[in-house]
C-alpha cells in the first residue's frame, strides 16, 4: 500500500535541487546530437497545482521554489532549470515575481519533455493508482513519451539497453519501505548489467531515518565505476526536524558534472538553507 504523494512536497527545495541536477543531465546528453532516452522509474504524476489543498497543507513549495523564482542572474542549469517551470506557467522565467511562487510546478517527467530534442524519448515508470492517470493524461498523445504502470524498477529490465545507446535513468522513490535502499542498489546492478554506458541518477533524502550511509555502502557495493555524490543539505544532518537535505548518487556522470556542481549548488544553498545551516558536497564515491 502506497501512501506517498508527491503533491504535498512539490516544489520544496529537495525537488528544486534534484531538477536543477537533473536539468545539467539532460543539457549534457543534448551536447551531442544523437538522440538519447530518458527513463524515469518513478514519475510521480508530471504536474502538481501549488493552489491545490495538497501542496497548501504544508507549503513546501514556499522554502524551495518560491526562493528561486524569479531571480535574476542564476547560474545557467539554474536558469534553464526555472525556464522550464516558466514554460508550464505559459511565461518567461525573466519575467517572473520574486518571492512568490507559480501556479505549476512541473515534475521530472515535464522538466524532462522541455528539454527533449526531436526524436529523443522518454519512458515514464509509475506504480501509484491516483498518479498513472494523471500521468497519462499530461503526456496524452504524445508519441515519444511512453507511460508504463508497475513497478519502475522493472523497467531497469524491460527497457534496458535502450535502441539509442544513449541516455539516462532517474531513480526517485520515495523511500517509504525500509528495503527501498536494497531495490535501489539491486535495481542499479541490474540496469548497469544491461546498458554500462547510461547515466544512472539515484536521488535520496538527507534525514536521520533513511541513512544514506548505507545507501552509499550498497551502490559501492554493486561494483560500478564512476560514481559521483552531491549533497544540498538546509538544516545540520542531525537536526531531527524531517528531512535536512537531499542528495543524488550519479553513476557515470558527464565530463566536468562535478566541477559545475561545485559551482551551482553553493548558490543554491544560499537561497534554499534555513539560515546559513546545512552544507553542500560534491565528492567521488568510486572514483573517476
Ligand atoms: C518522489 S516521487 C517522484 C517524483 C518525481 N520523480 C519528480 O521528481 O517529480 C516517488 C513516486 O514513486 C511512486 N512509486 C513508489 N513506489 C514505486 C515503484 N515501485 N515503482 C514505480 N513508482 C513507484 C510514488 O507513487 C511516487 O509518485
Amino acid at each position: 500500500m502506497l501512501s506517498y504523494r508527491h503533491g504535498f512536497h512539490a516544489g520544496n527545495f529537495a525537488d528544486v535541487f534534484k531538477h536543477v541536477v537533473l536539468t545539467m543531465l539532460l543539457q549534457a546528453l543534448a551536447r551531442k546530437e544523437r538522440p538519447y532516452v530518458y527513463v524515469d522509474t518513478h514519475a510521480g504524476a508530471g504536474r502538481y497545482d501549488l493552489h491545490s489543498e495538497a501542496a497548501r497543507k504544508h507549503r513546501e513549495f514556499m522554502s524551495g521554489i518560491a526562493r528561486v523564482w524569479g531571480e535574476r542572474g542564476a547560474p545557467a542549469p539554474v536558469a534553464a532549470y526555472l525556464d522550464a517551470v516558466a514554460a508550464l506557467n505559459g511565461g518567461a522565467a525573466r519575467t517572473a515575481t520574486r518571492g512568490a511562487a507559480p501556479r505549476w510546478y512541473p515534475g521530472s517527467p515535464r522538466i524532462a519533455r522541455h528539454l527533449l530534442r526531436r526524436g529523443d524519448r522518454m519512458v515514464l515508470g509509475e506504480l501509484h493508482s491516483s498518479e498513472v492517470p494523471l500521468l497519462q493524461r499530461e503526456f496524452a498523445g504524445e508519441r515519444c513519451v511512453q507511460v508504463v504502470r508497475g513497478d519502475g524498477y522493472h523497467l531497469l529490465k524491460s527497457h534496458l539497453p535502450p535502441v539509442e545507446r544513449r541516455g539516462m535513468v532517474l531513480i526517485d522513490p520515495s523511500y517509504e519501505r525500509r528495503e527501498e535502499i536494497g531495490h535501489v542498489a539491486a535495481g542499479l546492478r541490474e540496469g548497469h548489467r544491461r546498458w554500462a554506458t547510461g547515466t544512472y541518477a539515484i536521488w535520496y533524502p538527507v534525514m536521520p531515518k533513511v541513512p544514506a550511509a548505507a545507501l552509499h555502502r550498497r551502490v559501492i557495493a554493486a561494483g560500478l565505476p564512476k560514481m559521483l555524490c552531491a549533497e544540498l543539505c538546509v538544516l545540520p544532518d542531525d537536526s531531527p526536524l524531517g528531512m535536512n537535505g537531499a542528495g543524488m548518487i550519479i553513476v557515470h556522470p558527464p565530463y566536468r558534472l562535478d566541477i559545475e556542481l561545485r559551482q551551482v549548488l553553493p548558490w543554491l544553498h544560499r537561497r534554499l538553507a534555513v539560515g546559513d545551516q546545512g552544507r553542500t558536497d560534491v565528492r567521488w564515491l568510486v572514483p573517476e
